[in-house]
This record gives C-alpha cells, structure tokens and sequence, in this order.
C-alpha cells in the first residue's frame, strides 16, 4: 500500500492508510496502546485496540523504545482533541527496528549534551520548527530575488585572498602550491557577475575564523548576497526592507503552527511595517551616548567605534522595527567600500539592525568605483595585489557605480523564530568549541 504522509491525513477521513515513521512516545493502559508516530510532516497519535490486531502485534507495540522504526496500517479516525484533527485506529504494525536506550528522552538535558547529539536532536519538535523556518526563509529569500529578475551565479569557496579583513580567515593549504581560504563573503565575485548580468545573487556558505564565542556567531554561515549595477546606497536600504518585508510575510504565512510550536510571539512580526527608520551613523552615536547618560548603557559609547551587542541592542529598542544605520567611519570598514564625497572618512555602508536584541542581519553598501583609489586601499588593508588584479579588472573596464549587500541565513531564522542561540538554526552548526558531530 503507497505510504501517507501525517500532514495528508486531514483530507483522508474514514481511509485505511499506511504510515511510516518513528515512535515519538508511547502510553498504554490495560487492552490500550497509544503510540505517537513521527514521520516528519507531523506526529499522530494511533491507537491500537487488543481485540483489532494479532496478540503478538499487541504485545510488540507494549515493548518498542523511543525513536523505533515503524510501519503503522489503519483507518484514519476525526478526533476533535488532536491538534492535527485526527487520530489513526491500528489493524497492523510491522516493526522495522525495534530501538532501545534512546539517548534523549522527554526529561532536561543540558545543552552541551544536545549539542553532541545534534544528529538526534534535531528530530525534537522544537528544533524540528526552527529547520522548517529556515526552510522558508531560504526559499522565500531566492523568491524574492528569482521574481525581481537576479541571476543566481554562486561563487566560489576557495579563494586566494581576504574579502572582510584578514583576522578572520580559514587557510587551507591548496596542493601544497598556493594558500587558499575559506570564503568570508563572495562579494568581490558578485561584482563581477553583477557586471556580467547586472543583477546577481549568490547563496552559499561563508566561512568566519571568529574567536568570539556569542550567542551570534557561527564559524561556518550561510549568506545570501546580492548585487546591483548602477545601484546606489539607498537603493540597498530598498532592497533589503523589501526583502525582510517579503521574508516575514512568508513565514507568517507558511509557517504559524512551527512559530506556536516556537511560543514566538506572532504580533511583533505581524508589527514589521514599511518605512524602516534610517539613521546615520553620527546620529546612533549620539542615541547611544544619551543611553549613556541616562544610565541604560553601561559603556559611553566614542564616535569612531564599532557597534558592540548591547550598543545594537539599545539603538534597536528605541524603534521596535528594524534600523538601518547608514554611513560608517571607513577605519572600521573593510577596504572596498565608496566614500562619501562630501565626508571622505566616512565609508557608504549600512547595517540593518533586527528589533528585540537580535542586533546586526544585514551588512552592505556601494562600491568604490575607482581604480587608483582601490590600489591604495589594497595596499593601506596590506592585501596582496595581484591576488586583486582581477578585482582591479573590473575598475579598467566599464566600471559604474554598484552596491550590495549580504544577510546571514542563521541571524535570520534566530530572529523570526525569537530563539536565543544561533547554534539551533543550522542542522550541524559549526562555532569556536564545536566541530562535531
Ligand atoms: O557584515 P558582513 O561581514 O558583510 C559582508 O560579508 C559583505 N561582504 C556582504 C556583502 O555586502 N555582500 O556579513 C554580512 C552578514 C551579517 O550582517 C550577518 O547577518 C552575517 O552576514 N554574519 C554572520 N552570521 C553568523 N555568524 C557569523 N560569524 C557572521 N558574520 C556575519
Ligand atoms: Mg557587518
């Protein structure tokens, strides 16, 4: 008989179907068993009655541990106290692997140990909500840029030289030849293939050698990057609210049930409006210096600086939506970027800040355009130029004014699903301490 997925059974009432899964949790009681089946698309409760099935059936069903493996038959009951709506009354069970001694098991674990056992972990309800969210949000993202004309060109992950500074890299040794690193960000090549197609996007994972062990960062990340063409650092302020309007609509849509699963509160993302408040660098700098002043900011923020968490934090909660900060010190920027012209130690990015405390998702901005002004930031960054003569390439012929901008995957799933840790949006995180499993 073909296999039925939970989340069909709804629309089955009264058919005989046939299930296949693992044993989420079990009770019984006298001629009663209650297995819970998980199949991945959802976990229904069967029932199976002693007088329905074959005794040895009934007595298999009484002795399977947690996570065994199971093919369940039986007629799809509606049964009003079941979230999904329905209930399965078994006529047959056949156990594929009957497993015992599962390692997580309904009671507290610690956090550590869930870690190691991620491969397991991530068949519990909570984890398994926020992969599905992340799900979304990666095909809500390529969506969004498929429908607005982007080229998805996806760049490469070995590369031979620093994109977002040098303190951050992965080296690996490449034939003993040459050094190559681990990619921090496939801007530079985006550059390239936004000239090639005017509009590109690449999707992939980034590579960050961070020694900082937060709630935040992850070593290995997935970034969606695009880049414009002819575009300019408020066409990017645009683009990015368009897009984090987009990706919030989709999961509010797509995915309400994962988000009560999560108890995140629906409101504050049905709250996300147009019209992202927009501030200037100088202008947080003064905000954060009267937090200061009031007490709700420990350290008095100096004009120059980088943001530090509680700095995003505080800017964040004076708006309730997500801020763009625009305009940077160009010290504390990397070495591509424009300057403004009419302040040239001020760098032309920006940074999108999420609300409630989940700090930085968003980081990009315009380009510098000029070939001798980039040979001297290459040389002022002490980066190797001929690993950027091809880079250089893209100023000596048809250069224009560009922008772009990259969101991590994994910032943006903590934020919609309102989770503490960055750790619980990638199936197998990878962070300072944790390269297993
Ligand atoms: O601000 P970042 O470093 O910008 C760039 O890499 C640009 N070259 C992107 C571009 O313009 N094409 O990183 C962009 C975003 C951050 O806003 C954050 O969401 C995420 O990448 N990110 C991380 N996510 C998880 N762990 C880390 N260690 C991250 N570092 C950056
Ligand atoms: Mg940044």
């Amino acid at each position: 008989m073909k296999q039925t997925y939970i989340n069909e059974l709804k629309d089955k009432i009264g058919e005989e179907v046939t299930l296949k899964g693992w044993l989420y949790n079990s009770r019984s009681s006298g001629k009663l068993v209650f297995p819970q089946l998980r199949d991945g698309t959802g976990i229904v409760q069967c029932v199976i009655f002693k007088g329905n099935v074959s005794e040895e059936v009934f007595e298999n069903a009484k002795s399977l541990g947690q996570e065994s493996s199971l093919i369940v038959h039986g007629t799809v009951k509606e049964d009003a106290r079941s979230a999904i709506g329905v209930e399965i009354d078994v006529t047959d069970l056949e156990v594929v692997q009957n497993a015992s001694d599962y390692p997580i098991t309904p009671k507290e674990h610690g956090t550590e140990f869930l870690m190691d056992n991620r491969h397991l972990w991530i068949r519990s309800k909570k984890q398994h909500a926020v992969l599905r969210v992340r799900h979304t949000i990666i095909k809500a993202v390529r969506d969004f840029f498929d429908e607005r004309g982007f080229i998805l060109a996806d760049t490469p992950i070995f590369t031979p030289a620093a994109c977002e500074g040098t303190t951050t890299l992965f080296e690996v040794d490449y034939f003993g030849d040459d050094t190559a690193y681990l990619t921090q960000s496939g801007q530079l090549y985006n550059e390239a293939t936004a000239a090639a197609f005017g509009k590109s996007y690449a999707f992939g994972p980034t590579f960050r050698a961070e020694k900082s062990k937060t709630r935040r960062h992850l070593t290995e990340f997935w970034m969606v990057e695009p880049e414009v063409a002819f575009a300019r650092l408020a066409d990017m302020m645009d683009l990015g609210e368009e897009m984090i309007l987009y990706i919030v609509q989709r999961v509010l849509q797509d995915r309400k049930d994962e988000l009560e699963t999560l108890e995140r509160d629906l409101s504050v993302l049905e709250n996300i409006k147009p019209n992202f408040p927009r501030i200037h660098y100088d202008k947080a700098v003064e905000m954060l210096q009267e937090g200061h002043t009031k007490g709700e900011l420990e350290n008095k923020f100096e004009w120059g600086g980088d943001f530090g968490s509680p700095d995003e934090t505080y800017l964040s909660n004076q708006f309730g939506q997500p801020v763009f900060v625009h305009h940077f010190p160009a010290e504390i920027k990397a070495f591509y970027f424009a300057r403004d012209p009419e302040r040239t130690e001020m760098a032309l990015g920006i940074d999108l800040l999420a609300p409630e405390g989940y700090g930085e998702i968003i980081g990009g901005g315009e380009r510098a355009t000029d070939l001798e002004f980039l040979e001297e930031q290459i040389e002022k960054h002490n980066l190797p130029k001929e690993s950027f003569e091809w880079y250089l390439d893209l100023r000596r012929y048809g250069s224009v004014p560009h922008a772009g901008f990259g969101m991590g995957i994994e910032r943006c799933v903590t934020w919609m699903c309102g989770i503490e840790h960055v750790r619980e949006t990638i199936p197998f995180p990878r962070m300072l301490y944790r390269l297993k499993p």
